[in-house]
């Protein structure tokens, strides 16, 4: 494509971005009062970065990562804010606070009264010791999303012994719980794990963690519980170099993504969203969100253009290889570079997305079409029963 073609698309697409976004930061104000978060890296605002020891940082503590937003490195594994970060600002929100502080971080002085993150960046959903025994190994962290819960309860108790209408912050709360389960296959498939046994943790994964955590947050009386599902995985530069062959037919032809792979997360999606029907008839009084990353997602990579895209499948962060992906050679560690506009990229680093798809992952969420139900006729549900606690 012409290069004067492409810039005038993108200035275009931006514009478009920035009328959207405006409109996002007037709508939603007041909706929800606070967000609590659960996941993996896909949301962690820093959990991660400050369990690791400040003299050795996970990547998403080093150079480049945050260098378009937050102009240095904040424990957020993207070059700027993610899709939470969004979230929270177009609810007129302040960001969202990493449970875990820092080293020097007075524990005395954290008010989490707008909101609490205890998503962990390579967190799974189901627990180690299951994963250990199916061969698949967590090279990252200890942490999966019942540890998180546990957290979250903790946390609660202490909160509500200074806090009188702490039911009322749960009430109103938007809770994100996801998107968690995405780094067991991350895992499992480079780490060689047999195919059918993969297959069987998908069953596992939506009917044992992800729906424990949503029963017990709304036995607390969280009232809006929103589940995010998996992303199309087969469009990730990590699983395309993982995976990449001569098959013409393994690709689909509109995309260019990894057909079976994407076939695998809608698998999951689909039983996911099962398992939140069954849980909508057990618990009609809660309002239960599916976020259709998949197909947020999806339309990005069915026409870049569009969005402001140049870049789909090349990492913006990497070093080399036909995706700008190196297993070896993470963004962050030499000799990986970085480009020089991430915004015309659609991946950051192989894995994580730019803040630019980000935003439109965002927008498609907030907006719509991309959550069962749309989030803005939850949210006037949610204005008119946020009074006393009925519970
Ligand atoms: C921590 O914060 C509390 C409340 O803001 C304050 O009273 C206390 O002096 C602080 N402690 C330190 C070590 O800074
Ligand atoms: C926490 O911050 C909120 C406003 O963001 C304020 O209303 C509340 O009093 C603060 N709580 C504490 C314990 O400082
Ligand atoms: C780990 O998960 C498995 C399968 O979900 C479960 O049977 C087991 O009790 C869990 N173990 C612990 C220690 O939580
Ligand atoms: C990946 O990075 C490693 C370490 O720098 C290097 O030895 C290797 O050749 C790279 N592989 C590719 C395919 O570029």
């Amino acid at each position: 494509m012409a290069p004067f073609f492409s810039t005038k698309s993108i200035s275009i697409a931006i514009l478009i971005l920035g009328m959207l976004i405006s409109n996002q930061e007037a709508y939603g104000h007041g909706c929800y009062k606070s967000i609590i978060s659960f996941g993996d890296s896909l949301s962690d605002t820093g959990n991660l970065f400050h369990i690791y020891p400040p003299d050795k940082p996970p990547e998403s503590g080093r150079w480049p990562y945050g260098e378009t937003f937050f102009k240095h490195p904040t424990g957020l594994y993207s070059d700027g804010r993610l899709i939470v970060d969004i979230i929270a600002q177009s609810l007129g929100l302040p960001f969202l606070e990493p449970f875990i502080g820092g080293k020097n971080t007075n524990a005395s002085s954290r008010n989490f009264s707008k909101g609490v993150n205890f998503a962990v960046a390579g967190a799974t959903a189901l627990n180690l010791s299951f994963l250990e025994r199916s061969g698949i190994f967590n090279p990252l962290t200890n942490v999966f999303l019942g540890t998180q819960l546990d957290c979250f309860k903790e946390f609660f108790a202490t909160f509500c012994k200074t806090n009188p209408d702490c039911k009322t912050f749960l009430q109103t709360s938007l809770i994100l719980v996801g998107e968690i389960g995405g780094n067991e296959y991350n895992y499992a498939f480079v780490q060689g794990t047999d195919i059918e046994l993969i297959e069987s943790l998908l069953l596992q994964l939506s009917a044992t963690s992800a729906s424990r955590s949503k029963y017990e947050l709304i036995k607390l009386g969280a009232s809006t519980v929103t589940v995010l599902g998996n992303l199309p995985i087969g469009c990730a530069p990590y699983y395309l170099s993982y995976y990449e062959n001569s098959d013409e037919k393994e690709y689909d032809r509109k995309t260019g993504c990894l057909n079976w792979l994407n076939g695998f997360s809608e698998h999951h999606n689909d039983l996911l969203q099962m398992e939140l029907n069954c849980i909508r008839g057990l618990y009609p009084h809660a309002t239960i969100i599916y976020g259709d990353y998949y197909n947020a997602a999806m339309r990005i990579y069915l026409s870049p253009n569009k969005f402001g895209f140049t870049s789909v499948f090349r990492a913006c962060c990497g070093a080399g290889g036909p995706y700008n992906y190196n297993a070896s050679a993470l963004c962050s560690t030499p000799p990986a570079t970085v480009c020089d506009d991430p915004s015309q990229y659609v991946s950051w680093d192989g894995i994580h997305f730019t803040e630019a798809a980000y935003r439109w992952i965002a927008q498609g969420l907030l907006e719509g079409p991309y959550t069962i139900p749309l989030i803005r006729t939850v949210c006037s549900l949610i204005s008119r029963t946020s009074g006393p606690s009925e519970y």
